[in-house]
């Protein structure tokens, strides 16, 4: 399946089946292909929680309000969003040189670049790990696609509660728990989407008012 038909196929799955598994060298792929998306200096702000166990799902079924695809996917994973990813930017960034795209004076421009972005600024901090992780987790979903598999993003569920329950330290926020699995029957189509004209300005001019000027 190419790019194109992923996207378009993709469609929140309501129900899984439940006899059909995910192992976890599948898991791993789709969560390398979700690395793969970009991030701000490549700080690379995403973790991701795989949780496979009934009880443990049940258990995240009811913090998700009781939404029965929690329990029913063969896979639930949680997406986190690390607020302070961008501390461990001298040793990302050195990964740069030592793969010899960059050289040290790089580095160091682009660790100074991130820590005055980011290190007396948390609310940026927080904006940047969040947009890293939605656009990871896109990633992940088109993956999943791709390889016949179905998934569902979710952010219905308690996030305090959540990270009590997986011990989830105070600096990761809850970007996305994502379903994933097989389809089973009685899910729901791709839903209508705006077109693109509906929601697009077009050969814009500095200067103009347009669509979203009010
Ligand atoms: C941020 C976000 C949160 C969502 N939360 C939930 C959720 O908690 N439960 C659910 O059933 N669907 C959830 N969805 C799925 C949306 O309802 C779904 O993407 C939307 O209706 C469009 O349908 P489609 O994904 O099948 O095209 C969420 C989607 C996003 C992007």
């Amino acid at each position: 399946m190419n790019v194109f038909e992923a996207l378009t196929q993709r469609t929140s799955v309501n129900y899984f089946d439940t006899e059909r598994s995910v192992d976890s060298d599948t898991v791993a792929e789709l969560i390398n292909y979700a690395q793969k998306a970009p991030t701000a200096f490549n700080i690379q702000h995403t973790r991701y929680l795989v949780i496979r166990e009934q009880s443990s799902k049940d258990a995240l079924k009811e913090i998700a309000y009781g939404q029965q695809k929690v329990a029913d996917a063969p896979v639930v994973i949680l997406v986190l969003a690390d607020e302070l990813g961008h501390e461990r930017m001298p040793e990302i960034a050195q990964r740069g040189v030592d793969a010899g795209i960059y050289d040290a004076g790089v580095r160091d421009y682009m660790v100074g670049a991130v820590n005055n972005s980011y290190a007396s600024n948390p609310a940026s901090a927080h904006d940047e790990a969040l947009r890293s992780a939605s656009m990871a987790t896109m990633n992940l979903m088109t993956a999943a696609t791709a390889m016949g598999l179905a998934t569902g993003p979710m952010i219905g569920f308690d996030a305090q509660r959540l990270k009590q329950a997986l011990h989830i330290g105070e600096r990761y926020t809850p970007a996305m728990m994502i379903t994933l699995g097989y389809a089973r029957e009685g899910n729901w189509p791709g839903k209508p989407r705006l077109a693109a004209e509906e929601v697009s300005v077009f050969d814009l001019k500095v200067g103009e008012t347009h669509a979203f000027s009010d």
